[in-house]
């Protein structure tokens, strides 16, 4: 894993921005997390495609999650998040942003169908991943398994407090299911790029970094993968103990590729 840890939100934003253009450019298949921690990345790439023409418009796109039970209309679905805070924004046919069916009469086989279609796509490219305060990717929480595939999950109780902010802050209105990628399929992106900030994600960041790997922290599989990418600000890295292995710089030799 490449630990790079910055000053701050902005710092993390531009270099989150430049790992996804990179990507982009090649009009390659962008994996999309909602909540808080990507929205600077998404912020700094709709400003590169405003004023720099950067394209994503022969990009796909694939949602890690979404409720189940919300109506698409719902203004707190990540059919909708993703597309008021990003795609919306740039050039990216509407089509191409694909997300789990979250409304599905028979979603196990929804979540299969959503499995399949991120295979004919080739596969993720590049994952963008945020984390739980419990170590959670996408919605797997603790004791999820690692090598999981598309499915209907049950929030953990604290993940149902933390995300009360985006309903009214009242718990009783956020949905307690929801149909996430599974371990193993966020696992098949060749990529993946996590970001974390702030002391709330500390321990969570500590365990999936220096921990073993393990089903009580579903970040920990990070460390099977061959090409990781975490950015994290100084509170999210306090719980780093061993800070020698990631503070080195790299010698940049024309052609050695940072990330
Ligand atoms: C969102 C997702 C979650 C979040 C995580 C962190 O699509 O899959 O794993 O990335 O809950 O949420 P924030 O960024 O709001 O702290």
């Amino acid at each position: 894993m490449e630990i790079v840890i910055v000053e701050n939100k902005a710092e993390a934003a531009t270099i989150a921005a430049d790992i996804v253009e990179a990507y982009a450019r090649e009009g390659k298949t962008l994996g999309l997390a909602t909540g808080s921690t990507p929205v600077g990345t998404y912020q700094e790439l709709i400003r590169r495609h405003r004023e720099a023409g950067l394209s994503f418009a022969d990009c796909q796109a694939f949602l890690l999650d979404e409720y189940v039970g919300l109506p698409r209309e719902h203004e707190q679905t990540y059919y909708q998040t993703i597309r008021r805070e990003f795609t919306a924004h740039i050039d990216i046919e509407d089509a191409k942003v694909h997300s789990p069916d979250g409304t599905a009469e028979h979603p196990g086989e929804a979540a299969r169908a959503y499995d399949a279609s991120i295979k004919r796509a080739g596969g993720v490219d590049v994952q963008i991943l945020g984390i739980g305060s419990d170590g959670h990717i996408g919605f797997n929480e603790p004791t999820s398994s690692l090598v999981s595939r598309t499915r209907i999950k049950t929030l953990h109780p604290d993940t149902v407090r933390d995300n009360a902010r985006f309903f009214d802050g009242d718990e009783s209105k956020v949905p307690h299911h929801v149909m996430t990628q599974g371990i193993g399929t966020i696992r098949e992106a060749r990529h993946l790029l996590l970001l974390a900030f702030g002391e709330n994600k500390a321990e969570a960041v500590a365990a999936m970094v220096e921990g073993p790997v393990s089903a009580m922290c579903p970040a920990s599989v990070l460390q099977m993968h061959e090409h990781v990418t975490v950015i994290v600000d100084q509170a999210a890295a306090a719980g780093l103990e061993h800070t020698q292995y990631y503070a080195y710089a790299l010698e940049n030799k024309p052609g050695w590729q940072r990330f």
